[in-house]
């Protein structure tokens, strides 16, 4: 039996990350400090497959190698295979050119920023013992037309599959998670590309289906994150923090209160200030005079000061001065903000890198 592989997909132009996807790309987005990525990284490698393949796109690519360049499992830096996707032309397209990495090979394909509970091990033993030539997952949601939509019949077999249908014919929406075998190549070869000029992997399986192949759905039972907008990033933010995250301070407290699961990175300082868990700081972060609330991840080379911060991503090196309490943030690298009076009781961001805001 051909060894399986996996298709990461980290292209793409994250439209509804903006201006954060600007300059980087969304699947790198740090939740309690780690890229999203890692996370993918993390469950594909637990299934035991180590022959990695990464969608790259030309405008974030060199920083997807540099990131992914740091990624180490149990003490191990793992090799990637990176494929250049010219343009955003579609999921399908995407296993189309990674062909020649893929071979014959049946193949987890998991787009870079969605994040499962419950890992993929399970699911690609299934895969195997019941000959399988697709496995596809499916959640209920509550608005189907952001996604690509499942109808099963009533024994739970996969009837038709609709990407972002305006009139969705159920709740049931297709997880960024698949499974493969090669079969799905020559059904790429038959489809065309969509009204969004996207050639759709929803219509492949389509054909798939239609073909008579064995394409099972699989119900997620436990939670599952697209992060493509900042909403779904604060949720996977607070997700992870509350069970990832335990009780480990190291490095310097001076006057401060540290309550709960919190964890310190070695070179961060903390001066008469108050964190509350869960939350991480990064390394030579700084906080000053301010309190750290639940489900916020502060980034390395931060300076925080007389400001409170609650249920937040601030990535790194971002300064934020005198400000009174952020909540629901997501901001940038490098972003400063500051205040100088006391008028207003509160501030919701959502801003990207070398953005500035000043309240005076
Ligand atoms: C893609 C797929 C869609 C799926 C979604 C999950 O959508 O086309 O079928 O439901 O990922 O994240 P896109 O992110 O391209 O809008």
């Amino acid at each position: 039996m051909q060894r399986t592989k996996a298709l990461i997909l980290s292209g793409g132009k994250g439209t509804r990350l903006r201006p954060f996807t600007y300059t980087f790309t969304k699947q790198l987005i740090p939740v309690a400090n780690r890229p999203i990525l890692y996370f993918v990284i993390d469950d594909i490698l637990q299934a035991g497959i180590e022959d990695i393949g990464v969608i790259i796109a030309p405008e974030t690519g060199e920083e997807v190698r540099r990131v992914l360049a740091e990624y180490t499992f149990d003490n191990k830096k793992i090799d990637f295979n990176f494929i250049l996707q010219e343009k955003p032309l579609g999921l399908a397209h995407a296993v189309k050119i990674a062909q020649d990495f893929l071979g014959k090979s049946p193949f987890v394909m998991f787009l870079g920023d969605n994040l499962i509970e419950d890992g993929i091990s399970s699911y690609v033993d299934k895969f195997f013992s019941e000959e399988l030539d697709a496995l596809i997952f499916l959640k209920e949601v509550e608005d189907p037309t952001r996604f690509g939509v499942a109808v099963l019949d009533e024994c739970g077999n996969v009837k038709k599959l609709v990407e972002k249908p305006k009139n969705p014919p159920s709740n049931l929406a297709l997880v960024g998670v698949y499974i493969f075998s090669e079969k799905i190549h020559d059904a790429i070869k038959l489809i065309k590309p969509s009204w969004r000029g996207e050639l759709e992997i929803t219509d492949a399986i389509d054909t798939m289906v239609s073909k008579g192949n064995f394409v099972k759905a699989q119900v997620l039972e436990g939670w599952w994150l697209d992060t493509g907008k900042k909403d779904d990033i604060l949720e996977a933010n607070r997700i992870v923090l509350d069970e990832k995250i335990k009780r480990e301070i190291l490095g310097e407290n001076l006057h401060s209160k540290i309550i709960g699961r919190v964890q310190i990175a070695k070179t961060a300082r903390i001066e008469r200030s108050e964190i509350r868990g869960p939350a991480v700081i990064g390394g030579e972060a700084v906080i000053i005079d301010s309190f750290i609330g639940p489900y916020t991840s502060i980034g390395d080379r931060c300076y925080i000061e007389k400001s409170e911060i609650e249920h937040s991503v601030v990535l790194e090196e971002s300064k934020i001065f005198g400000v009174g309490r952020i909540d629901a943030s997501l901001i940038g690298r490098r972003a400063y903000i500051s205040k100088e009076e006391e008028l207003v009781k509160a501030y919701r961001f959502f801003i990207g890198d070398d953005a500035q805001v000043e309240v005076c």
